[in-house]
């Protein structure tokens, strides 16, 4: 157990900036890596955190960064990358760290892969592999594994270039019931866990929204919070694929891993929800018709 309250946020992605907002607000000190000193990292700055360069990937940068840390959140973007950072990072704090807590992003299908299941996405993969590394490290260790964001471009800009183009949400699911979390709520459970480690290490916590719910239902979600119809088209996924996704020039990992993420979908995989936003936060995950209302100039323009 260390005295050192000081936090590492590592990345200074979506997820990480969230967490940011909220430990500052608590005044936690906090040094967040980023891989780039540009106009982000001033504004993490502005917002008092202490910024320093780095990569998760090159363990020199990653020991740097952990000096005098107690407390980490480490997070990869949906990169091949993901266990050679994963395994620097877990080397590393070992090494030369001594954390009370390691917050691990990871992903709810973890929940429903074994060792050798091959339905999932590579992206899907490497994070099984992480957490087990992460396990086998002996560090105080909690996973996060929240199901699809509902800040995924699948929810957010793909959705509103249709609705604003014809009042639709194409998308290959099917019939498939899905229960997207919101980023913000992602980081209230990982800034809650951050702030009082002992209870949670160990812990798993599984992120969804309030209710799972098929296409339809999320369309008429969002209806209510736009003013106006929106209504759901399923697309085949192979015309999805080729329409859509394969135009987004995405590098091929990551154009995988959303495919995957559709197909997955479709078999009804994402039909899951879990309390523990709740549980950890007091405060319910918020809703699509919620998240929608709040976002409305991104979807009508
Ligand atoms: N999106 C979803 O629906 C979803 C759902 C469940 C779980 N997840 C998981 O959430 C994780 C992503 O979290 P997020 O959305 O908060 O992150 P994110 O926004 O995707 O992270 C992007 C940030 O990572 C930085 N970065 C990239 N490579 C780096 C490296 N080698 N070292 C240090 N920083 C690096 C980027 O810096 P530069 O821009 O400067 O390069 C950028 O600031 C993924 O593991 C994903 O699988 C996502």
């Amino acid at each position: 157990m260390t005295a050192n309250d000081l936090v590492l946020i590592a990345n200074a992605g979506d997820v990480g900036r969230g967490v940011l907002d909220q430990l500052r607000a608590q005044d936690v000190p906090v040094r967040v890596l980023v891989r780039h000193d540009d106009d982000r990292a001033a504004g993490l700055r502005a917002l008092g955190a202490e910024v320093v360069v780095g990569d998760l990937t090159r363990p020199e940068s990653v020991a740097a960064a952990l000096r005098g840390v107690g407390k980490m959140y480490f997070a990869m973007p949906v990169s091949p990358d993901h266990l050679l950072a994963t395994t620097v990072v877990a080397t590393v704090a070992r090494d030369c760290a001594e954390l009370d807590v390691l917050v691990g992003m990871s992903q709810m299908t973890v929940s429903q892969m074994t060792a050798t299941s091959t339905a999932e996405s590579d992206q899907q993969r490497l994070h099984w592999l992480g957490e087990q590394v992460l396990n086998w490290s002996g560090l105080p260790v909690v996973h996060i594994r929240p199901t699809s964001f509902l800040d995924n471009p699948l929810f957010t800009t793909l959705a509103a270039r249709s609705i604003r183009e014809n009042g639709t949400i194409a998308l290959p699911f099917g019939t498939g019931r899905t229960s997207p979390v919101a980023v913000v709520d992602v980081a209230r459970v990982v800034a809650a866990v951050l702030l009082d480690p002992p209870p949670h290490i160990g812990h798993v916590y599984e992120l969804t929204g309030p209710r799972s719910m098929d296409m339809t239902e999320m369309a008429e979600e969002f209806s209510r919070a736009l003013g106006r119809p929106v209504s759901y088209v399923d697309v085949p996924l192979d015309r999805w694929r080729a329409d859509v996704l394969a135009r987004a020039g995405l590098p091929p990992h990551t154009e995988q891993h959303i495919a995957t993420m559709a197909r997955l979908h479709h078999e009804n995989r994402y039909d899951r929800t879990s309390d523990d936003v709740e549980r950890l936060t007091g405060v319910p995950a918020q809703s699509v018709e919620a998240f929608v209302a709040a976002h409305k100039d991104l979807y009508l323009g």
